[in-house]
C-alpha cells in the first residue's frame, strides 16, 4: 500500500490547511497527493510544489493514500465517500473537516478509521486551535500521525464530539466573529472622525495584534486588560460600561443562532446520509 496523504478539495479551507502543513514541515510535498475539481484555481501552487502528485480522480487518490482529508463543502462529502468506497479498505483513514457532519452520519456508509477535525483559517499563522475527535477504529499510529501534523501548525485539542459545536464557535468561527465586530467598531469610528476606513482599520488591526501579543506573552487575562486600560471614572470605562450592558445579550443571541443553524444542518445531513 502507498502511504500518501491525500487532499480532496483546494478551496478556502483546504488550501490554507495544505499550505500550512507544508510550510511548517508537517508534510513534505512528495508525500502529498491532491485532487480538486477546478484545477485552474490551483494557480502557482502546483508548479511551486512539483514533488506533489496531482490527480484527476478521487478514486486514484484513495488508492494511493493512507490518510484522506476531505476538504469539500458538507453537502459534497457523501458523494465523494461513495465514489471512493471500493478503495476504502480498513487501513484507510478518512479525515473530515466539515463542521456539522457527525461521525454517526458518516458511519452509515463508511465504518472504518474516521477522524473529525475542525481547523481554522488562522492555522496559516501557527496561532490556532484545531479540534480533533477520532473514532475508536483509528489506530494509535494514525491518531499520532494526524495529531503530530496539527501540532506543527499550532495547537490542537482532542474533544468529545458533543463539544465540537461550541468549540467551533471559539476557534473556527471566531475569526469571522472577531472581524465582524471590528467592522462595526471601525465604521463608527469613521462616522465620528475624519479617518478613512483604511486608516481606522490599520489602527485597529495593529492594536488587536498588540493586545493579543501582550495577553499571550505576559499571560494576562482579558479581565486584567480591561482593568488596566479602563481606569475608574475615565473615558475607556464609559465605553466598557456600554459593552458590559449590551454584549451579553448579543453573544447569547449569537450562540442561540449558531445552535439553531447547527441543528438545521444536522437534520439536513441526517436525511441526506440516510437516503
Ligand atoms: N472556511 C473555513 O474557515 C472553514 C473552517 C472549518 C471547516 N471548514 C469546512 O471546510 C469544508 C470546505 O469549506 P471551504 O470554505 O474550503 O469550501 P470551498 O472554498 O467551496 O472549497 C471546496 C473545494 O472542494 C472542491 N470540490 C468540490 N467537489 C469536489 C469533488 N467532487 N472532487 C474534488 N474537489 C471537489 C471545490 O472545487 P471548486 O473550486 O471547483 O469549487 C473547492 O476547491 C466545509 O465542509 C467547511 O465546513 C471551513
Amino acid at each position: 500500500m502507498e502511504a500518501k496523504v491525500g487532499f480532496i478539495g483546494f478551496g478556502s479551507m483546504g488550501s490554507v490547511l495544505l499550505r500550512s502543513l507544508l510550510r511548517y514541515g508537517a508534510l513534505v510535498q512528495e508525500e502529498v497527493i491532491l485532487c480538486t475539481r477546478s484545477r485552474d484555481k490551483l494557480s502557482g501552487f502546483a508548479s511551486s510544489n512539483p514533488g506533489m502528485e496531482l490527480v484527476r480522480s478521487n478514486v486514484e487518490l484513495a488508492e494511493k493514500s493512507r490518510t484522506i482529508f476531505i476538504c469539500v463543502r458538507i453537502e459534497d462529502v457523501k458523494g465523494i465517500i461513495e465514489e471512493m468506497k471500493p478503495q476504502l479498505s480498513q487501513d484507510k483513514h478518512i479525515v473530515i473537516i466539515s463542521a456539522g457532519l457527525s461521525m454517526e452520519n458518516v458511519s452509515k456508509i463508511f465504518d472504518g478509521q474516521l477522524t473529525r477535525v475542525i481547523p481554522s483559517l488562522v492555522c496559516g499563522t501557527k496561532n490556532c486551535v484545531t479540534l480533533i475527535h477520532h473514532n475508536d477504529k483509528v489506530t494509535e499510529d494514525e491518531s499520532a500521525r494526524v495529531e503530530m501534523w496539527f501540532s506543527k501548525i499550532g495547537n490542537f485539542k482532542i474533544l468529545d464530539e458533543d463539544q465540537f459545536e461550541v468549540g467551533a464557535n471559539l476557534t473556527s468561527c471566531a475569526p469571522a466573529f472577531m472581524a465582524a465586530m471590528m467592522k462595526y467598531f471601525i465604521a463608527e469610528a469613521v462616522k465620528h472622525s475624519s479617518f478613512t476606513p483604511e486608516e481606522a482599520e490599520e489602527m485597529v488591526r495593529k492594536t488587536m495584534l498588540g493586545t493579543a501579543t501582550l495577553i499571550t506573552k505576559r499571560k494576562l487575562s482579558f479581565d486584567t486588560i480591561v482593568q488596566r486600560v479602563a481606569t475608574e471614572g475615565g473615558i475607556t470605562e464609559a465605553g466598557v460600561k456600554v459593552l458590559d450592558e449590551k454584549l451579553p445579550e448579543v453573544f447569547s443571541e449569537l450562540f442561540l443562532a449558531t445552535e439553531h443553524r447547527h441543528k438545521a444542518v444536522s437534520d439536513d445531513m441526517g436525511e441526506l446520509w440516510s437516503a
